[in-house]
């Protein structure tokens, strides 16, 4: 039997409670220690979950404890931070997203990590949904021909501000927490992209950033696609979180329709896929999705690590996506179609 990793995890809060969950359902990896700043939270996830060590200081856990990786739940501000001190004990890092504020900082990251030589991963976990694993394999068979458009379309009125209130004084905000999952997945799915259109909107009143978005992508491969988001979209039912859309090839068509419903139109006739949840006992809805996503993103990290294999969202991996997030940003200031910088292959 392989030896269990053992992890950490630093930062307890709301989504955190996902990644504990997630790391329960995987045989090989234990949890010997929780960290967060605010001790009732780390004592609450360490009872929940039946952790013994609990620390209120990411530099105290490192110096205590003997880690196979550290996973980093936490907002994007104290991500160099921590990151930095994982990498000082050649611990490796799985942070959350988004990356950090900027480019600047996500390149600093890449580098001390480089330079430490040690793994890093952005849980980008969007990519790693069944639905987004279903939809890659038919690209892949060719069976839609030469992809020429995508649309990828994430739109809600859910009260996101209850659970995480940070958002509503965020200047960065739509793109920033949710553009970003759909501009993986963009990459994901039709490759790199090598300009960029966007036009930001702020609908709700009192927010200090943009609550929806729009984002035309040219694809080096040949696709257009286009991104749109949303949290003030009035729709019954609600369709939270599902990415809907469709993609077009030359030869045939994908619908992605609600309740993780495919229709596939190719050269052999038309067909739905039903695709399926994980199952798991602790997944509820709306969530399930996403849910069963984090466990997914957690076991390619571990596989990564246990061969030597850099994983898909690897910190110089992500660059190239957080790229396109900064094009959007400076493309909706300017009102200009944006190249950005080409930042895949870049170690640093
Ligand atoms: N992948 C997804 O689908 C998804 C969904 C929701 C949120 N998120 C991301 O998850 C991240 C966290 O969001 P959240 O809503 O859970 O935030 P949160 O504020 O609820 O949780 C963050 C926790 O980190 C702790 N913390 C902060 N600094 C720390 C430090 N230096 N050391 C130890 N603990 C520290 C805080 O006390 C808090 O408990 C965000 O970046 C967000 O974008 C991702």
């Amino acid at each position: 039997m392989t030896a269990r990793l053992k992890g950490a995890v630093i930062g307890c809060g709301f989504f955190a409670q996902n990644h504990l969950h997630g790391w329960a359902d995987l045989d090989d990896v234990e949890i010997v220690a929780v960290c967060d700043v605010d001790e009732a939270k780390a004592r609450a996830a360490a009872e929940k979950f039946g952790i013994t060590r609990v620390y209120t200081s990411a530099k105290t856990l490192f110096a205590t404890e003997a880690l196979g990786f550290v996973d980093i739940p936490t907002t994007m501000e104290t991500h160099e931070a921590l990151a930095g001190l994982a990498f000082a004990h050649g611990v490796p890092v799985i942070l959350q997203k988004p990356f950090a504020p900027d480019l600047d900082a996500c390149r600093r990251i890449v580098a001390a990590a480089a330079a430490a030589n040690v793994p890093l991963m952005i849980h980008e976990d969007f990519r790693f949904q069944n639905l987004s694993r279903t939809v890659r394999k038919i690209l892949d068979s060719g069976e839609l021909g030469r992809l020429t458009f995508g649309r990828l379309s994430w739109r809600t009125g859910i009260d996101v501000y209850s659970n995480q209130p940070y958002l509503a004084n965020v200047k960065r905000f739509m793109i920033m927490d949710v553009g970003i999952h759909l501009l993986d997945l963009a990459r994901f799915l039709f490759g790199e992209a090598d300009g960029v259109f966007c036009r930001t909107q702020q609908i709700k009143e009192g927010i200090a950033g943009e609550d929806a978005a729009t984002i035309l992508l040219s694809h080096e491969q040949g696709a257009t696609s286009i991104l749109d988001f949303s949290y003030a979209t009035r729709r019954d039912p609600d369709p939270f979180p599902q990415t809907l859309g469709e993609i077009e090839g030359t030869e045939g068509t994908l619908v992605i329709g609600a309740d993780q419903v495919l229709t596939v139109h190719g050269k052999g006739g038309t067909r739905r896929i039903a695709v399926p949840q994980d199952g798991r006992a602790w997944t509820r809805e709306p969530w399930t999705q996403i849910q069963d996503s984090v466990v997914h993103t957690q076991r390619h990290f571990i596989d990564s690590l246990r061969s030597g294999v850099e994983p898909e969202t690897s910190g110089r991996d992500s660059l190239a996506t957080y790229a396109l997030l900064e094009a959007a940003y400076l493309s909706a200031a300017s009102g200009r179609l944006i190249h950005p910088e080409r930042l895949v292959g870049d170690p640093a």
